[in-house]
């Protein structure tokens, strides 16, 4: 599957099957993460590969009670370093969150291309997924995404016509 049809035919997925991903579909998705560009080259980033099914079962809990979320065989949780990103994007932010969204996309598009399912998780508690996974106090946590093989086809869903998206030369 290329790029193109990745980002076309991605879903979130709610549902998986228990089938394991193998460590060289694992290590793919991880190497395309890893060549995610960040501000500044920082690269201010880590992914945690959760596999424990205690620790999934856990996470749940943390993630609003989405029960999907141990279904799969892989929880990746998405970590980022304020302290290492570039600290004024566009003169008023810190980068780290859109390094790290960046990274995550990479991996998520990436697990699409080999028909692994996915579902960026943002309903998490951050001091719990800490603690659940014993993380420093100053990594913070950007998303979260199961992986694993499908288990329904979802139901299609609705985007905004480009023009309403995009604007020429002027914002209208
Ligand atoms: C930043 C972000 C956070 C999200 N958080 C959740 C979540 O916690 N739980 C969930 O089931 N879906 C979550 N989603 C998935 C969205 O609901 C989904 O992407 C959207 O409805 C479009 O559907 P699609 O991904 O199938 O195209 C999140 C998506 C994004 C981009």
């Amino acid at each position: 599957m290329d790029l193109l049809e990745a980002m076309q035919t991605r879903r979130s997925i709610r549902k998986y099957r228990s089938d394991p991903i193998s460590e060289e579909q694992l290590k793919e998705i991880l190497s395309a993460a890893r060549m995610a560009p960040s501000a500044e080259n920082a690269q201010p980033w880590k992914f945690i590969v959760v596999t424990d099914e205690e620790l999934k079962r856990r996470l749940v809990s943390a993630c609003a009670g989405q029960k999907f979320i141990a279904e799969a065989p892989i929880v990746i949780v998405g970590c980022g370093f304020p302290d290492d990103a570039y600290a004024s994007a566009g003169g008023y932010m810190n980068s780290y969150v859109l390094d790290v969204t960046i990274a995550m996309d990479h991996l998520i598009l990436a697990a699409t291309a080999q028909g692994i399912g996915s579902c960026w998780i943002a309903a998490f508690r951050e001091e719990k997924v800490k603690e659940i996974l014993d993380l420093p106090q100053d990594v913070r946590i950007v998303a979260l995404t199961p992986l694993g093989y499908p288990d329904e086809i979802p139901k299609k869903t609705t985007r905004k016509d480009l023009a309403d998206l995009v604007s020429y030369d002027k914002f209208e």
